[in-house]
């Protein structure tokens, strides 16, 4: 066990863990930020996608030990009122239907527009590639991308 002091979504949060705790788990089950989700553990299908330091990360598969004090954020803290350009322009194309890989999906989109406020498509492709839906929604999160381009 370690203690390490984190922060995330703004705020300061102390931890006491194993250092090869993956943040996954930080965020899951010690401080109770349950958006982002599991889905395989082994950073194949986004559904655990965080910020760290501002870039989509792998929480799933990123040590507790790694994190130092780059800044965290999770789906529960991109907006104080979910009204992030990315998470408007999903409720605008109705992307969801199952919804368990979208706060992975949001992190990922929303990154890439920090980093690209302008995308192509291909920017996109290779953005989203690793975040998998299992319900196909892939063609409304690439609408919904553009959408949040233009009004971002
Ligand atoms: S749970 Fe992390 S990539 Fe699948
Ligand atoms: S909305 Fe169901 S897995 Fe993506």
């Amino acid at each position: 066990m370690a203690t390490f002091n984190l922060l995330i979504n703004g705020q300061k949060q102390q931890v006491d863990v194993d250092p090869s705790t993956p943040v996954l788990w930080v965020l899951r089950d010690h401080l109770d930020l349950v958006g982002t989700k599991y889905g395989c553990g082994i950073a194949q299908c986004g559904a655990c996608t965080i910020h760290l330091n501002g870039v989509a990360t792998r929480s799933c598969v990123m040590p507790v030990s790694q994190v130092g004090d780059q800044p965290i954020t999770t789906i529960e803290g991109l907006s104080e009122k979910g009204n992030h350009p990315v998470q408007k322009a999903w409720l605008e194309h109705d992307v969801p239907q199952c919804g368990y890989c979208q706060a992975g999906q949001i992190m990922s989109a929303a990154a890439l527009l920090k980093d690209k406020p302008n995308p192509k498509d291909t920017d996109i492709d290779a953005a989203m590639n690793g975040n998998i839906c299992r319900c196909g929604t892939y063609t409304r999160i690439k609408a919904a991308i553009k959408t949040a381009a233009q009004t971002g």
